[in-house]
């Protein structure tokens, strides 16, 4: 094989299961092999800290599927739904300005940290509540059983989602979040139903619509309310752009941070010494947090479209290329954290788990607090605990990567 065909057999790898357990190895010689075109595609594969965030500041690249030569399908969280009028128009995570910057504003004073920050208290009672629950066995799964929940729960308050629906919308969510892999169209590595992720599609989107026209008639103290209004208010959103900004807001709140909370559980029960030292000190939580996030990043790649001719590292780009930033190797670059393959809750860390730049995401100190809540009534709480196998079982996806199932044993669970 030649120099040129390895990085991309090696990438094509990532897509194999059987790599979900442990894919750093890949990434790092992926990373190794710098930025390269897959064969003659219209696709460049970009991997280093140092590009990926050039990349990222770009102001010549694009979230605009359109724009992109090869319509992999890959990227819009309802490609394979638009169905209805109400997804003709994509969230504003594929939007750039200036439709981006208006849609984002009106949802961004729902997420600063000061606002989220108020919600600890009741996170704290949801985390306790979860635990509470398994005060009388001996084992349960870290992930359907402990990280699962919380998300859904959050992103539901928030929003002003009934709580009785949530199983229906973990549901949508779960089958929407594969959307965002690399191999959507690719129907041989494909192994969700297309026609159940059409449906899971429009299902959310009637949803959403039912549930508007309730809140339209009966207002809450929630999200979707504040959006109506600002929908009644003129021409800062439309009907279409609040459907789509609802279904965006859950499925992009809800998978990445249930991975964060097991990627991070995992990382714990891992370092028994790092478990104690969070035990006696809960400020350690934010620094393994942090770690976590570059370590074992709960999105994996970040895709963008090349607007303009462009060279990335000394690569040449060209417009209309899909440009896929692999973050998973490049927060393992040598050049940007000594010693990568360390964890060390302690080190600077820049990492660019939540991205960077005009898209960085919106949800990270809601998912930052939620991890941090988790993780320290965990260490507090759960006494002994330990896991039952090692690597856990992973689903199946390879850019919302995580376990599906993380059993672990305990002596016991302390009250509240
Ligand atoms: C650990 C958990 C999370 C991770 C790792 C994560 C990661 C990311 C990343 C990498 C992006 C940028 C995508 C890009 O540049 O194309 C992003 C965007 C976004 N995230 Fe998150 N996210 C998390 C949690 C959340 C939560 C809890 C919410 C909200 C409830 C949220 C809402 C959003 C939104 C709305 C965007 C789009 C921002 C924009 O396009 O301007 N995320 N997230």
């Amino acid at each position: 094989m030649t120099s040129a065909a390895q990085p991309i057999a090696d990438y094509v790898r990532l897509l194999d299961p059987a790599v979900r357990p442990d894919p750093y190895p890949l990434f790092a010689r992926i990373r190794e092999a710098g930025p390269f075109r897959i064969g003659t595609a219209p696709v460049v594969v970009v991997t280093s800290h140092a590009d990926c965030t050039a990349v990222l500041r770009d102001p010549r690249v694009s979230v605009n599927q359109s724009l992109a030569k090869l319509q992999l399908g890959s990227m819009p969280i309802f490609d394979a739904t638009k169905t209805t009028a109400a997804q003709a128009k994509p969230s504003f995570l594929f939007l750039d300005p200036p439709d981006h910057t208006r849609l984002r504003r009106l949802v961004s004073k729902a997420f600063t940290p000061r606002v989220v920050q108020r919600l600890e208290p009741r996170i704290t009672e949801l985390v306790d509540d979860i635990l509470d629950k398994h005060s009388a066995a001996a084992t349960f799964d870290a992930v359907t059983e402990f990280a699962y929940p919380l998300p859904v729960t959050v992103i539901c308050e928030l929003l002003g989602v009934p709580l009785e629906d949530e199983a229906r919308l973990s549901r949508w969510s779960s089958l929407l979040s594969r959307t965002l892999d690399p191999t959507s169209r690719q129907a041989a590595e494909f192994r969700a139903d297309p026609a159940e992720l059409q449906r899971a599609g429009t299902e959310l989107s009637a949803y959403f619509e039912q549930l508007t026209e309730h809140r339209r008639a009966a207002p809450g103290p929630d999200l979707l309310s504040e959006l109506l209004a600002a929908e009644d208010a003129g021409d800062k959103l439309t009907h279409e752009e609040l459907i789509a900004t609802c279904a965006l807001l859950l499925v992009a709140g809800h998978e990445t941070t249930v991975n964060l909370i097991a990627n991070a559980t995992l990382a714990l029960l891992r370092r028994p010494d790092e478990l104690a030292a969070l035990r006696a000190n809960p400020e350690r939580a934010q620094g393994f947090i942090e770690e976590t996030l570059r370590f074992d990043p709960p999105v994996q790649l970040i895709p963008r479209i090349a607007a303009d001719d462009l060279t990335v590292g000394g690569f040449a780009v060209e417009r209309g290329d899909l440009v896929v930033m692999l973050i998973a190797a490049a927060q393992r670059d040598p050049a940007a954290f000594p010693d990568p393959d360390r964890f060390d809750p302690s080190r600077d860390n820049r990492h660019l788990a939540f991205g960077l730049g005009a898209h960085f995401c919106l949800g990270a100190p809601l998912a930052r607090l939620e991890a941090r809540v988790a993780l320290t009534r965990f260490a507090q709480r759960v006494e002994a605990p330990r896991l039952s196998t090692d690597p856990p079982v992973y689903r199946e996806h390879v850019n919302l990567r995580g376990p599906a199932h993380m059993p672990i044993e305990f002596a016991t669970i302390l009250p509240r």
